[in-house]
This record gives C-alpha cells, sequence and structure tokens, in this order.
C-alpha cells in the first residue's frame, strides 16, 4: 500500500527563517520592539497571525485592529521582496533527491504547511509539479500543533493518518504531526525536536535503507 510523505516548507524545503527573521526584525523595528533570533525560533510553524500576537505581547505593546491588519501587510509585503529573489539553489541539500526517491517508488508526496505563502514559493524554487496535494495555511483553520493540516492532506489522498510520515522541523509542527498519530521525523537539532519518532540534522543524513524501511513497514 502507498504510504504518504508529508513535507513542511519553511525550514524543511528551503531555509525561510532567516526571510521571516528579516522582516519581523524590520516590523518590530517600526514600533519599536526588539527582536531576536531566540525569539524567531519560537515563531517556526506558527501562523501570521500569531506571530505578530506574540510579538505584540513580548513588546508588552497592544494596537488597534486597523494597525495590526497593516502591520500584518507590512510584513508580509517586506517578506515578499525576498521570496521574490528566490530560485531551486535554494532547495536545502538532498531535498530534490528525496523527494526523487519518493516518487520513483511510487508513494504519494504532498506538502503541509503553515505559510499561505507555500504555493508561490513552491513554483519559486520549481518542484510545485512533485506534489501530489498542498494544503498550506489558506486551507486550515486551526494552526499547528493542531493536527488539521496534516489531517487534511491525508485525506485528500485518501491515506490514513498510520501510513503518513511527516518531516518538520518545528517543535509545534512535531506536536502536529504526533496528535495525528502519524510518523514524526524531526529536521534540525536533535534536542529541541526530541517529541519527534527520528530526528536528522538535514536529508543528507537519511538513507535510502531508512527511506525503504518507512514505506514497507
Ligand atoms: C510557517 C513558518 O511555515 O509559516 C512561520 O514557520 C510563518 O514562521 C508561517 O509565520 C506563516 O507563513 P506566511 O508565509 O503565511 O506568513
Ligand atoms: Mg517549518
Amino acid at each position: 500500500t502507498k504510504k504518504a510523505f508529508i513535507f513542511d516548507l519553511d525550514g524543511v524545503i528551503v531555509d525561510t527563517a532567516k526571510y521571516h527573521f528579516l522582516a519581523w526584525k524590520k516590523l518590530a523595528g517600526t514600533i519599536g520592539i526588539d527582536f531576536t533570533e531566540h525569539q524567531n525560533e519560537q515563531l517556526k510553524g506558527v501562523s501570521r497571525v500569531k506571530s505578530l500576537e506574540k510579538i505584540l505581547v513580548w513588546g508588552n505593546k497592544s494596537i488597534s485592529d486597523a494597525e495590526f491588519t497593516r502591520l500584518m501587510a507590512f510584513k508580509n509585503d517586506d517578506y515578499l521582496t525576498y521570496i521574490d529573489k528566490m530560485d531551486e539553489e535554494e532547495i536545502l541539500p538532498d531535498v530534490t533527491k528525496t523527494l526523487d526517491f519518493l516518487r520513483g517508488k511510487k508513494q504519494y508526496i504532498a506538502l503541509g504547511s503553515a505559510s499561505k505563502n507555500a504555493r508561490m514559493i513552491l513554483e519559486k524554487v520549481n518542484i510545485l509539479e512533485k506534489f501530489d496535494v498542498i494544503v498550506d495555511g489558506n486551507d486550515v483553520t486551526k494552526g499547528k500543533p493542531d493536527p488539521e493540516v496534516f489531517l487534511k492532506a491525508a485525506e485528500h489522498l485518501n491515506v490514513p493518518p498510520e501510513h503518513c510520515i511527516v518531516f518538520e522541523d518545528a517543535v509545534a509542527g512535531i506536536q502536529a504531526a504526533n496528535n495525528a498519530r502519524m510518523i514524526s521525523i524531526g529536521i534540525g537539532d536533535k534536542n529541541t525536536l526530541h517529541e519527534a519518532d527520528y530526528v536528522f540534522s538535514d536529508f543528507t543524513e537519511m538513507d535510502d535503507d531508512f527511506l525503504n524501511e518507512l514505506i514497507n513497514r
């Protein structure tokens, strides 16, 4: 039977966290809030709205709804100036190799991302057509660690959650996969992602035997 391999986007396929950081830092600066890399870490996997809410709490600021909407647009416009310059070179090491290996084994490939810019980014780096289904920030009402994004992908493919494997770089994303009762594979730091079933620092560390085992289990 076919398994579904569900990939997060930011931090798994491409390193857009650095662009999110620059855009949030600039925005925070305009309203007199300091923003650190450590705080950026806590925004991984978190939606745009939730991210701004957190930054305002950290900066101890309250603003009107109209101002909130304006700041959201400001951040995204700035973020998109970085996205606009992206190309295939920015795909993280061995991601394409892994996608092609799984496709060669006739497995399903899905995207499960909190980002509303997901399709545009996949188009930019020219791998959109490798995905059987895309579920992103436009399709969900509940963010990670809620399992909605991954369960929707599984549903579209008609694959039961226990036959789904999720690749995630965010703690909230690993929790979402675990909450969906899927196999969770952390991409990043072992200590940060200790709740995952497996952790690899990146896809170059994952060999074909491991992927074959996931396919055949
Ligand atoms: C997640 C990122 O993938 O998408 C978060 O890890 C980001 O940092 C979220 O806030 C929403 O992204 P976007 O592109 O809709 O602002
Ligand atoms: Mg991510």
